[in-house]
């Protein structure tokens, strides 16, 4: 079987409000970062070498058949492989990544996305957003347990997306471009141990936590119309709410809060913790003229680092 060189990448992700009650069946939006991405490249290799993997940022190197079941790179070639009912090849596959590593960047899913697209690129097929997407989807498990299925997706298609688990994404059209700032609080959270905190909690008393899902669902389906309308004063309030939403949930900590209440008193429209909480990432809806006083304030209040992306019309 012949190789053919190939590369591919794919980008982060933000969830931009209803992180944890998406797990419960309510909606999410989530937005791909295009400017920082993981990138997957093929090779041939030797005759019966069988496929070789490099993690660059890890300075790891591994054989395909020497993987565990469980091997998240592992399981993303096995999948591919079998989709596309091919052999394993002799082949070297070379990833690394912009994104770091278990901060609710999607840097897991981005990487598989990256890998199953050269890999299927390098055996001369493609594969669409739609499969892609299911196989990583598979890989999150390993990660995370039970993954709602959003960040696989947003990355897979690679565009803003209304997401509902279980149903096919609905692509978001952004009416007017907007800025978020990232900011990371230096503090590092588990997404599965975060997911299963909230699970436990909603087992105990359901009956308040549906009401808190409930509250985040209408607030992301109003946030879908403001940022399709171009309202960003009322998405930037949406946006605060559903943090306060999540605080209510116990997934804030006071770092996150001090990031948020900083990003607001700096002008941003709206702010708010992103992804699993307890730790991770605050996002802040910023326009143009408040982006560097935005950030001057996050750097203040502690943020570890601060990542900027825009959020643009053009995805058609
Ligand atoms: O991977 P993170 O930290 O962005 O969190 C994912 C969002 C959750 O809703 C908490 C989990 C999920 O699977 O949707």
């Amino acid at each position: 079987m012949s190789i053919t060189p190939a590369e591919r990448s794919a980008p982060g992700k933000v969830i931009l409000c209803g992180e944890h009650s998406v797990v419960h069946g309510r909606p999410a939006i989530a937005i791909p970062i295009s400017g920082m991405r993981a990138h997957a490249r093929v090779e041939p290799g030797p005759p019966g070498s069988g496929l070789r993997m490099r993690a660059s940022n890890l300075k790891r190197e591994f054989l395909l058949r020497d993987l565990q079941p469980d091997h998240p790179l592992g399981r993303a070639a096995h999948l591919v492989l079998d989709h596309l009912q091919q052999p394993e090849p002799d082949a070297i596959l070379t990833l690394w990544s912009d994104l770091p590593i278990a901060s609710g960047m999607g840097s897991g899913a981005a990487i598989t996305v990256a890998a199953a697209r050269a890999l299927a690129a390098s055996l001369d097929s493609q594969l669409s957003a739609d499969i892609v997407s299911g196989i990583t989807f598979e890989v999150e498990k390993i990660h995370h347990g039970t993954p709602s299925g959003i960040d696989n997706t947003v990355i897979a298609w690679e565009r803003p997306i209304y997401f509902v688990k279980g149903q096919a994404p609905e692509p978001i059209r952004i009416h007017t471009p907007f800025h978020l700032l990232i900011a990371n609080s230096g503090i590092a959270s588990s997404t599965r141990e975060a997911v299963d905190e909230v699970r436990r909690r909603w087992m105990a008393t359901p009956s308040y936590y549906d009401v808190v899902f409930n509250c985040i669902g209408a607030i992301v389906r109003a946030a879908r119309a403001a940022a399709e309308q171009g309202a960003l004063q009322a998405l930037g309030t949406l946006l605060n709410e559903n943090h306060e939403l999540l605080a209510k949930m116990g997934v804030s900590l006071p770092q996150l809060d001090r990031l948020v209440q900083a990003a607001r008193a700096a002008g941003a429209l709206g702010a708010k913790l992103t992804g699993s909480g307890q730790g991770g990432n605050i996002i802040a809806l910023v326009e143009a003229e408040t982006l560097e006083p935005v950030r001057d304030a996050l750097v203040v209040a502690g943020a570890a680092t601060v990542w900027h992306t825009q959020v643009s019309t053009g995805y058609d």
